[in-house]
């Protein structure tokens, strides 16, 4: 499989607060990984730990503090607008709320032309209708039942469906997905994972899964990586990693997924907020502070990646 997204040692330090009083906070630290063709790549791990900050970077919304981003071996992050314009063509976003991502006084399939037209992708109207078809077809959408509507008159499930078409019409390689469906309705959300599954399999699309819910990434398999507080603690095959987790945060992730049996749910859920900023200052391992195999040396040293069975754990059990 060949490479086509690199992150290489991404590090992005927001400042809060106050110029002199504020606090400098890491959210993303020195975070390298690939995304292969025609493969999907999830980047996993509760609200806060950086996920969105890695995908602004990668689409150009924010700068990062250092590091680098390569497409196709040519560097992407130092890219000024016109040349991002034209990048768009190859990766394409899709975002959480597909209702923020239409204004709601503005027709749904006007954003179709108007991205046709800005790509030179279609000679004439007529063509550029046989590929808005063509493309709604691959999402399950029929040209009649989206044309000349505004974003209201669809449910969730059909407008989002709708975003992710409108993200294929340049026909990308790599799809950048935030949190796709956790604004979905609980039944449709398998239906529409489902879908990007078959955009991998059939058209050999790149996607990048962001998500909090394991369940959605392992169903897309893959490889994944698990963040915590900026950090990637664990990376490999998504199968692996979610059947036979290796770090300590990895396995108190899958343990507090719900439970289907409702007397089991939510056990040992973890608490975020009052402990987050500690965790972020911490110049150790940022998980010792909860970790139940905590070692003197895991206060003092960052944990370098070990690699056991074909998995990257940064952990320090396994030196
Ligand atoms: N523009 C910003 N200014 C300051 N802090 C930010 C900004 N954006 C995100 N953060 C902080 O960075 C951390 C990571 O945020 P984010 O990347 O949105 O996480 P996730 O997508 O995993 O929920 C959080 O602690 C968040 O509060
Ligand atoms: S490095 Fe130490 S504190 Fe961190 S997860 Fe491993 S054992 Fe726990
Ligand atoms: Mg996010």
């Amino acid at each position: 499989m060949s490479e086509l997204l690199n992150v290489s040692n991404l590090t992005k330090v927001y400042r809060i607060g106050s110029l002199i009083g504020g606090i400098k906070l890491t959210a993303v630290e020195n975070a390298s990984f690939d995304v292969n063709k025609g493969e999907v790549f999830t980047l996993a791990g509760e609200s806060g730990c950086g996920k969105t900050t890695v995908a602004k970077i990668i689409l150009g919304f924010e700068e990062p503090t250092s590091g680098e981003i390569h497409y196709l071996g040519n560097r992407i992050d130092v890219l000024k607008d016109k040349e991002r314009k034209k990048l768009f063509k190859h990766i394409q976003a899709v975002f959480q709320n597909p209702f923020t991502t239409f204004n709601p006084l503005r027709k749904v399939d006007s954003y179709f032309y108007e991205l046709l037209r800005n790509f030179g992708i279609a000679q004439d109207l007529s063509e550029m209708k046989r590929i808005i078809s063509e493309t709604l077809e691959v999402v399950g959408i029929s040209y009649n039942e989206f044309v000349d509507k505004y974003p209201n008159e669809f449910s969730g499930g059909q407008l989002q469906r709708i975003s992710i078409a409108r993200s294929l019409l340049t026909r990308p390689e790599l799809l950048v997905a935030d949190e796709p469906v956790s604004m979905v309705d609980a039944s449709l959300r398998m239906s529409i994972v489902n879908l990007f599954g078959e955009l991998v399999e059939k058209f050999g699309i790149s996607i990048l899964y962001i998500t909090h819910d394991l369940m959605t990434a392992y169903y897309l398999g893959g490889k994944i990586a698990i963040m915590f507080r900026g950090n990637i603690l664990e990376m490999g095959s998504t199968k692996q990693v979610l059947t036979e987790p290796k770090h300590p945060y990895t396995k108190l992730l899958i343990e507090s997924i719900p439970q289907p049996n409702p007397r089991k749910a939510w056990n040992s859920r973890i608490k975020l907020s009052d402990l987050e900023e500690v965790e972020y200052k911490a110049s150790g391992c940022k998980f010792a502070g909860r970790c139940p195999f905590v070692m003197d040396i895991c206060k003092k040293e960052k944990p370098p990646y070990f690699e056991v069975e074909g998995t990257l754990v940064k952990c320090f059990l396994y030196k």
